[in-house]
């Protein structure tokens, strides 16, 4: 079965008492019991819902697995995960640039817990398996990373990590299950910020955990109940509702950032572009092999004065200047400030993530309409436009090079 059709058809059977096409939402607290005790699969909604079963396991079927949590943000997820997974004296590796949120969390919550945390450049031959350690218990990968677009080789980084007896969890966010299957690849969890392009519609915070061993899943599933961070059914039938166009979604969010990076590239005052759809993006040749499309996030860095990048983020027609990603609006963002604010000045200096880094989530609308409001912002700050530096463009994934 083809993804677009998994994404309506697997676990997804019509409601069995009144043939609805589409499953109720569940929206109660609690359920009536027969005996004390004795109960249907459902006695209270933190510990289980109709809706939310619903949904772990249209995710889990999605990434290819049994196992799929909910929570109520996906920062809740990785909380869950870290808290399950690690124990005091443990060691945490993550990639340089990895989600601000998932830095802070690392650094101010489960350092405070005897868990430490080592950066690690994967994309460096041989640090990784230089940093592995007897006291690494996770390897932790974003791959495209928040915001520089990063790519690692989510195979190589399991290889290492499971010789030195480290799990590997990948969080999915950027690329979702349609571009990217982490679990194909060895990893042994995933984690989703739903709130991005599973969700799909800026309307919906939530998080997800999936997990192809029971042993592994067991200490996140308990936690979910025990910790309490459960999204409402309303929510996790907003989800379900979304991902049935997630296929459709996030092809048309890819296809309008390969048009952006190749119309940004061009431009005298865009130092970079960071996509990984470039031929000229470092990660190109892996993201091409384990990925089926480049992904829908792109970053760019304006050769630009402070005031002129926040003129060119909050002066945009289409793009809202927001955090966030993956709805069908678009959004725009200057990390340094926003997303990326609670890592420290000098660390972000040192990861690259410079005050004239500008994101952008490329919504589903047409692709000439946010060209055309980029390039007016770019032309906004003087310069003219130049030969595309990276003039070999976006490399369609399956097709020849252009
Ligand atoms: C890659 C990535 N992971 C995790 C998160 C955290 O998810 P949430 O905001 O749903 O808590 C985000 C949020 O921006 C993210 O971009």
């Amino acid at each position: 079965m083809q993804f677009a059709t998994r994404t309506i058809h697997l676990a997804q059977p019509s409601e069995p008492q009144t043939g609805a096409l589409v499953a109720p939402i569940f929206q109660t607290s609690t359920f009536e019991q027969e005996l004390p005790g004795q109960h249907r699969g459902f006695d209270y909604s933190r510990t289980n819902n109709p809706t939310r079963q619903r949904l772990e396991a249209v995710l889990a079927a999605l990434e290819g697995v049994e196992h799929a949590a909910l929570f109520a943000s996906g920062l809740a997820a990785e909380h869950a995960v870290l808290q399950g997974l690690t124990s005091p004296g443990d060691e945490v590796v993550i990639p340089p640039d990895v989600y601000g949120g998932t830095h802070r969390l690392l650094h101010q919550v489960f350092a405070r817990q005897g868990v430490t945390t080592t950066v690690v450049d994967y994309a460096q031959p041989g640090a990784l398996e230089r940093a592995l350690s007897p006291r690494t218990r996770l390897v932790w990968v974003e791959s495209p990373t928040n915001p520089r677009l990063m790519i690692y080789d989510i195979a190589a980084i399991c290889r290492a990590a499971h010789a030195a007896g480290a799990l590997v969890v990948v969080d999915n966010t950027f690329a979702t299950p349609v571009f990217q299957q982490p679990f194909s690849l060895g990893a042994d969890l995933v984690v989703h910020s739903v709130t991005k392009y599973l969700a799909g519609h800026s309307d919906v915070i939530q998080g997800a955990v999936l997990a192809r061993e029971a042993e592994r899943f067991a200490p996140v599933k308990f936690l979910q109940n025990a910790c309490g961070g459960v999204p409402s059914p309303f929510d996790c039938w907003l989800t379900l509702r979304g991902l049935k166009t997630l296929e459709l979604r996030v092809r048309r969010h890819a296809e309008n950032a390969a048009a952006l990076a190749r119309a940004a590239a061009g431009h005298a005052r865009v130092a970079r572009v960071y996509y990984p759809g470039l031929r000229e993006h470092a990660g190109h040749e892996i993201a091409a092999r384990q990925m089926t499309g480049f992904g829908g996030m792109l970053s760019i860095e304006l050769d630009a004065p402070l005031d002129d990048v926040r003129r060119f983020v909050t002066q945009r027609r289409y793009f809202a200047l927001g955090e966030s990603l993956g709805g069908v609006k678009s959004l725009i963002c200057q990390p340094a400030a926003m997303t990326h604010a609670s890592i420290p000045a000098e660390t972000r200096a040192r990861l690259g993530l410079s005050d004239s880094l500008v994101r952008l989530s490329p919504g589903i609308e047409a692709a000439e309409d946010l060209v055309e409001d980029v390039l007016e912002g770019l032309d906004a700050l003087g310069g003219a436009r130049i030969a595309p530096r990276y003039g070999r463009g976006v490399a369609p994934l399956g097709a020849a090079a252009v």
